[in-house]
Order: C-alpha cells, then structure tokens, then sequence
C-alpha cells in the first residue's frame, strides 16, 4: 500500500501532539482517505478483505490502519464498510491482546518513536504525474472482480505453476516470428576497477532488463565486454609499470570477476582488443571512405613535451569554450555536456603531469557528419517515434541535431588502438570513440561466427542500448551515423537508455581519488551481492541524479526488503 508509507510519516504529528495544526491533520487524514476509500469500497462487497472468512490480509491492513485510526471514530461516514470492519477486526481477542501489548495503556504517542524511524515519505502528488501515467494509475485501480480473481488463482497456485521460460539455443540467435532483443550496456573502461555508479549506469540495468526478457520469453542475447584501447590504457600501463596490453589482460579479469560476483547474466562479457575488432572496424573504415564520408585535415593537437606524447582530449584540463567551467575536460564538458576539441579550452593543462601541453600540427581523417546529417535525421525521426527512449536521451540528441553537425576527428596519435589501414596515416590509430561501439559488434562475432544475424539484421532485432548520460551522444549521434554511412545493413539503436549520475553521499564518486565504494569492495563488506543489486536499483537515477549513501543503504535494506518485501513474501510462504 503506496499510501500507507504517507500515512505512517505524518502519523507522527497526527498522534502525537507535536504541533501540528488542525489544517495539516485535515490534510493527513485527506491524503489517507483516499487510500482508505479503496478499501472500503472493497469491503462492500465482502465480509472481509479476501473474501468471507478472515485472511492474514484483514490482519495486515488493520495492523497498518491502527495506529491512525484507534477507535475507529474518525473514520468519516462514507467509510461505513471501513467502520464496521475496522470495528469487527478490533474486537477479535488476538488483535486487543496485541493493541494492549503495543499501547501499554499509554494511548497513541507510543507509536511516535516507531514512525519517526521510517524512511522519508515519497509523497507522489498524483497532480505532479503527466495525463498519461495519471491515466494508467487509474486504469490500475479499475481493476475488475474478474482480474482479481484471476490474479488470485495465480497466487494459491504458487510459482511453481508458472510455466517456465523455454531454454535459449546456443549460441543464442535471432529466430524468425520471434522478438528478438539485442541488448549492450555501455563498455566499461578497461583502466580501472568499476565504481557503484558505473554498475548501476549500465551493467545491472541492462542486467534485469534481459532478465526481465528472458522472463518474457523473448529471444534475447545480451553482450558487454572491456573498452581497452586509447591513452586511459597507455597512462594507466606507466603508472603501473606494465605493457597495454597486461593492464588489459589483468583489470579485464578484475571486470570479468566483478559483474560475476553481482550476478549480471551477460551471455557474453568480451573485450575490444581483439583481431574481430580490427576486421570490423577496418572494413567499417574502408567502406565510409569509399563512399565519399571521410575528410583529411590538419589538427592543432596538444603534446606534452615532458612526457614526450600527443595528449588524447580526455587528459587534458581547462576551461569550456561554451559555459566557461573551469574543470572541463578536453573531451567533454561535464557542466554543459557539450563536446569539446581539447586545443578549443581556454586554458589547458595534462591532467597527469600538470604541465602546460604545446600545440603541434599533425594531419588527420574526420568523419564527414554534415554530410550524414539528413539520413540519420530520417532514421532518427522514426527511431524516436518508435522506440524506447529516455527523456535525456532524447533531449541530449535533439540539442545536438538543433546545434547542427561538425565534422569529427576519428584518427589519433597513440599506438594503443586499432591501425588506421591508409597510407599516410599507418602511424595512426583510431580514436576510441570512433572505434569503442564497434566493439559490441566484435564482441559479439567472438561469440558467435554467425554474428550478422544479429548485426545486420534490422528488420528482425531490436537494438537496446543502455549507458549513462554522457555517452549518449555516441550512441545516438556518432555511431549511428557511421553504420548508416556504410551502407551495409547494419543493426542501428532502436532503444536508448540513459541513466543520470549516481553520487557518492554529498559528493562525486571518484576513480582518481578513491572516493566511493567500487566493486570490489562491495563484495568484501560481506552484505550479499543482491542487497546491492536491490539498493542500486531501488535508488538508480532514473529522471534525476540520486545519491549511495551507507545509511540509507542500511534504512532501505531493512524497511524495504525486509520489512515490507520480506515480510509478504515470508506470510505467504509460511501459510
Ligand atoms: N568506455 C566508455 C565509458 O565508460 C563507454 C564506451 S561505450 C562504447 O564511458 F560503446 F563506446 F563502447
Ligand atoms: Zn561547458
């Protein structure tokens, strides 16, 4: 009961004499009202709340009514059924031996410790729902006697009477007539070990989605695997006094072990460096540059002459072009989220060194998206229209639509990444962002030899992708309009998921400086992995940035969970 949870708060000032004024007690009462109004008006029909006879049900409502109701007087009078019921509840031995027990002849103010423990009230003010969820929470109480029936035949059958969900082929591919749901969550960074924040952003949303499909039976595959390449790699391999590519192997392993731990049920968890990626994004490559969607230019690049290298944007530092933030990266600004060329900042330093970088020449290949620009509008426009989109998602891609396309850079000058196969650039690789969404197509040709099954084949799959908010520009702008440019069939995103930022109690979760809790060090707390997967869930910033916080990781574990979740659970197992 939603409303209980509104009741039991403002219960508080409601029994116990705190002080509140006679209008807010109005306004309690009205608020609960409402709530009690359902029930009563299912108590005109029947004795009791599940039928003739008295259930655990009765004894449930009645134990949460209680503490406001006590005698039953102010209960208004359209509330007869209620009254009546409420009354007959009350008299049974059981239940005045428990009041007694509780009240302890102290009346209502026993109660106030109690209520002040709970959680802070979700007060969901059915004006602040749009017309469309305000006609659905309608529709939901409208249930009919026959629905109710129905879903309590299901119930006294138990789960075992649910038939189960039919086993998936492997390897898993699309099948003809079927719904067939392709699902990535956002490649994590290879460079470091993943935070709460990334975990909940894309691994365990689009974890309990494909779950949620398999349930459903629809054929689903979903795939995920380490983002290996660029300068992140190279950095963090000085730092530790290894090679690329054992930083790769070993923090793939400390991923791999991680998202095993917190059960997220990848049906293929792979990585970008691989010979698969090369053939792709290669043939991915040639094909753009054969149709005319290439462009060769000079950059003005940033290198730092103390570490002896071309600095890649996100390793750069200083302030944004466009809102001034003064902490923004060369990359992307995290303030305004507008996409940056680091030579653009204001002033800039390396983030690693702190030395001033110098600006260098060097020519390289862009990615020709004005040109682009009225297929993916076409595409986009229908996508849009038929697809599941968050609100950000769709925001951030029609600010980006509206500001018009520039052409961007897909080359860089690292060794760390997929070779650019082109005379003149060889010493070239490609920048990640141009070559890391490739990945979830080689990761799945690593899989499965028949990937294009999945991959080209728009007319039979739906692609759901599912990331956080800084990375829809990629998914919905950038790569789309390179799988367009190809001409080839590709599978493009039909769905796009983005969550907002999970905070770490005030502040930001941090790699660098170590602040927040990450993944393995939710596992050594000893709290098991699906209380996580519960309370990330339960506070995953859906429309708004959220917040981890231990305490109330601990108030939502034993409220929630346990009290309200365990509890049913345990009365209805317990029958
Ligand atoms: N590694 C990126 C991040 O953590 C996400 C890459 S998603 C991909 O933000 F599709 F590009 F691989
Ligand atoms: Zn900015």
């Amino acid at each position: 009961m939603g409303s209980y949870r509104v009741a039991a708060i403002c219960l508080c000032c409601f029994v116990c004499s705190c002080g509140a004024r006679e209008e807010e007690k109005e306004e309690v009462l009205q608020t609960v009202n409402n709530s009690l109004g359902y029930v009563a008006q299912s108590l005109t029909k029947k004795e009791y709340l599940a039928g003739d006879v008295l259930s655990v049900a009765d004894i449930v409502v009645w134990g949460a009514i209680y503490p406001l109701v006590i005698d039953g007087t102010s209960l208004p009078d359209e509330l007869s059924s209620l009254k009546g019921w409420f009354k007959k509840v009350t008299e049974l031995d059981q239940c005045q031996k428990a009041a007694e027990s509780l009240l302890k002849g102290q009346g209502p103010s026993v109660f106030k410790a109690f209520l002040q423990k709970l959680p802070a009230p979700v007060l969901v003010s059915e004006k602040s729902l749009s017309n469309e969820q305000e006609g659905e929470d309608t529709a939901a109480r409208l249930l009919s006697e026959e629905d109710i029936a129905a879903a309590t035949e299901a119930w006294k059958k138990g789960l075992h009477d649910v038939p189960k969900p039919k086993p998936q082929q492997q390897p898993i591919l699309p099948i003809d007539g079927e719904k067939n749901m392709l699902i990535t969550s956002a490649l994590p960074y290879v460079n470091n070990v993943p935070h709460l924040g990334n975990i909940i952003g894309s691994v365990l949303s689009a974890d309990v989605f494909a779950r949620y499909c398999r349930l459903r039976d629809w054929n689903t595959l979903l795939v995920c695997g380490t983002d290996e390449y660029g300068t992140a790699t190279e950095t963090k391999a000085m730092e530790e006094g290894l090679t690329p590519q054992q930083i790769c192997d070993k923090y793939n392993a400390v991923h791999t072990a991680i998202y095993k731990w917190f059960n997220i049920s990848f049906d293929y968890f792979g990585r970008t460096t691989t010979p698969h990626q090369t053939k792709i994004a290669q043939d991915i490559f040639h094909r753009l540059l054969e149709r005319g969607f290439l462009l060769e230019d000079t950059v003005e690049q940033l290198r730092c002459e103390t570490c002896q290298r071309f600095l890649a944007d996100r390793f750069v530092e200083g302030i944004c072009p466009f809102c001034n933030y003064d902490e923004a990266r060369g990359d992307q600004c995290d303030k305004c989220g507008k996409l940056i060329n680091a030579v653009e900042l204001k002033t800039s330093v390396q983030s690693v060194c702190k030395q001033s970088p110098i600006v260098k020449s060097s020519r390289h290949l862009f990615l020709d998206l004005p040109k682009l620009e009225e297929r993916l509008e076409k595409w986009l426009d229908q996508s849009l229209a038929t697809g599941d989109w968050t609100t950000n998602a769709r925001y951030i891609t029609r600010s980006w639509l509206r500001d018009g396309l520039k052409p961007r850079c897909i080359t860089r000058d690292l060794k760390w990444g997929t070779p650019v196969p082109l005379d003149g650039f060889r010493d070239k690789v490609f920048y990640v962002w141009f070559d890391a969404p490739i990945g979830y197509i080689s990761i799945t040709a690593n899989y499965t030899d028949q990937w294009e099954k999945w991959w080209k084949n728009p007319q039979q799959v739906q692609l759901y992708n599912f990331m956080a908010k800084d990375n829809v520009p990629f998914h919905s702008v950038i790569f789309p309009s390179c799988l367009l440019g190809v001409e080839d069939n590709y599978t493009v995103v039909n769905h796009l998921i983005a969550t907002e930022y999970l905070n770490y109690e005030d502040g930001k979760f941090s790699k660098s400086r170590g602040v927040g809790v990450f993944g393995d060090m939710a596992q050594d707390t000893g709290i098991p992995a699906d209380i996580w997967r519960f309370y990330l869930l339960y506070v995953r910033p859906e429309g708004q940035d959220s917040a981890f916080s231990w305490s109330d990781l601990m108030l939502k574990n034993n409220s929630e969970l346990l009290n309200n979740l365990g509890n049913f659970v345990n009365r209805y197992t317990t029958r």
